[in-house]
């Protein structure tokens, strides 16, 4: 069974290893595999309380059989300074800036649970009546924190500056 649940201080603990203690999009400069460590969970906790009180939920977990096994973070582009550094931003002001899309088990990957994430937070942005979604989607290769470029052109995003492997798309409700 797959179900997606929001984040909250309740299952934060289920956010899946390393997600739960990266803070790739929260920091600008040199970042590497090597930075991510558990002690940095404390720093995650608190940008994402600070993230909730002013915006509103930004993750959710996608569970499957129980198992935490995808992650979705996403937030108003100013709550990311690492955006700075891609060469097809900035992003809109109007849009949230999706950051992280991730099936953590490799096994898992290419069933449409994906998919399913990103079609649920649609519909969350929509109901909260948030005007446009934006990502840096990555050309030819999955390999990005929210994914190949494919992903998103399925579902309606269109590019909006193209200046390397990562242009940024966007969604308009
Ligand atoms: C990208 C990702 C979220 C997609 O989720 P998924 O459940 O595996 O994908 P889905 O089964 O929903 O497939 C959706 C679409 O994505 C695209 N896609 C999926 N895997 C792809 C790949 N390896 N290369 C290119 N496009 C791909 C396809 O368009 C696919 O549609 P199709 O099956 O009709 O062709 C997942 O594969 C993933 O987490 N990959 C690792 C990404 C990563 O390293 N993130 C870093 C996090 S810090």
């Amino acid at each position: 069974m797959f179900n997606i649940e929001k984040v909250d201080e309740g299952n934060f603990k289920d956010i899946p290893h390393p997600c739960r203690y990266c803070l790739y999009w929260q920091t600008t400069g040199p970042f590497d595999q090597k930075m991510l460590k558990p002690e940095m969970g404390r720093e995650k906790r608190e940008w994402f309380n600070k993230v909730v009180r002013e915006f509103g939920n930004c993750a959710s977990i996608a569970y499957f059989n129980s198992v935490p096994t995808g992650f979705i973070q996403y937030a108003p582009p100013k709550f990311l300074p690492r955006i700075e550094e891609y060469a097809s931003g900035p992003p809109s002001e109007d849009a949230v800036f999706l950051a992280c899309l991730y099936i953590v088990n490799r096994k898992a990957r290419g069933k449409k649970l994906g998919t399913n994430m990103l079609t649920n937070l649609l519909d969350e942005l929509r109901n909260r009546g948030i005007r446009a979604v934006e990502t840096f989607a990555r050309k030819n290769s999955q390999d990005n924190p929210s994914g190949p470029l494919e992903l998103y052109l399925k579902h309606n995003f269109k590019i909006k500056k193209d200046v390397d492997d990562f242009p940024l798309v966007r969604f308009e409700f």
